[in-house]
């Protein structure tokens, strides 16, 4: 595995296979890998010819700046386990690099940004977006690939990528969840005992909730529920927990062909997210513990 930082041995890696005619995937992550994130080199591994992982800590998407120094850095081993898993370039812009003295240009994706994390982390998807689309201008990837777990930023790259026209096909993948059915998030790592028990009771609401929904309960009931459920494990403040539509994010009242259930809450200081697709044939409204 080839490890570059400047965007210039990015550019001449990425030349060099394309002008093979090689199909070229990247995976955008912060770091502080896990096994979701490998999830997602192994489905690149299946989309593309070669694989590039970018490791940056968008300073630009974090509203909150103690969440941003305390936010996971374990650069060594996250090499090593990208090695193990096959990705070809490990790419490490540096900060000066991806915003240069008198950078000036953000990207805002109006309307899909606006609720839910947007509002309840002013900025965070125009640090995403901005990010998104200078990773993607500079490694020039034919595909790119985003965990399901961070929902409404996957449904807000693909608006941008669309929107700007990027030749860039935005694959998501299905989020990975540990025996307990915990959404794996390198935020996990940073939870106390406490939290680190209550933690998968986030998932297990969003799953009640939803089989209620597909039984017929009413929406509100069904979140109610889920909401007491939080609260009994110790999760407040709870900044949301809501079924919307799957494209717009817009709430939606009754069930409804494609909707989803999302939910932010957080557990002392750490703060969690997660979803799931509320739909009587996916994987995650039939989730079972892994083996
Ligand atoms: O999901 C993440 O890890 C980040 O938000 C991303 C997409 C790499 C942009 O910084």
């Amino acid at each position: 595995m080839q490890t570059v930082r400047e965007s210039i041995g990015l550019r001449a890696a990425v030349a060099a296979w394309k002008a093979q005619g090689l199909r070229v995937a990247l995976v955008p992550t912060m770091g502080a890998l896990h096994a979701g994130h490998l999830a997602l080199v192994a489905a690149a591994k299946e989309q593309a010819h070669r694989v590039a992982v970018s490791i940056f800590v968008n300073p630009l998407q974090f509203n909150d700046p103690a969440d941003l120094d305390r936010y996971p850095r374990t650069e060594e081993a996250d090499a090593e386990a990208l090695r193990e898993a096959g990705a070809d370039l490990l790419w490490l812009p540096t900060p000066d690099s991806l915003y240069p003295e008198g950078f000036a240009t953000t990207v805002h994706v109006a309307g899909v940004s606006d609720r839910w994390e947007g509002e309840h982390r002013p900025g965070h998807f125009d640090g995403v977006a901005t990010v998104v689309a200078k990773l993607f201008v500079a490694a020039a990837p034919d595909v790119a690939l985003f965990g399901e777990k961070d929902y409404q930023q996957l449904a807000v790259i693909r608006r941008m990528t669309s929107d700007l026209g990027l030749p860039v096909d935005i694959v998501g993948h299905a989020t990975v969840r540990d025996s307990e059915g915990l959404a794996l998030s390198s935020r996990n790592a940073l939870l106390d005992e406490a939290g680190r028990a209550a933690a998968p009771t986030l998932g297990a609401a969003l799953r009640e909730a939803g089989a209620a929904i597909l039984a017929g309960e009413r929406v509100e009931a069904a979140l109610s529920a889920a909401r007491a459920r939080l609260d009994a494990a110790g999760f407040g403040p709870v900044d949301y927990l809501a079924y919307v539509d799957a494209d717009t994010l817009e709430p939606l009242a009754e069930r409804r062909e494609n909707g989803r259930l999302i939910v932010a809450a957080f557990h002392g200081k750490i703060r969690l997210i997660d979803n799931i697709c509320v739909d009587p044939d996916t994987v995650d409204g039939s989730w079972s513990p892994r083996r």
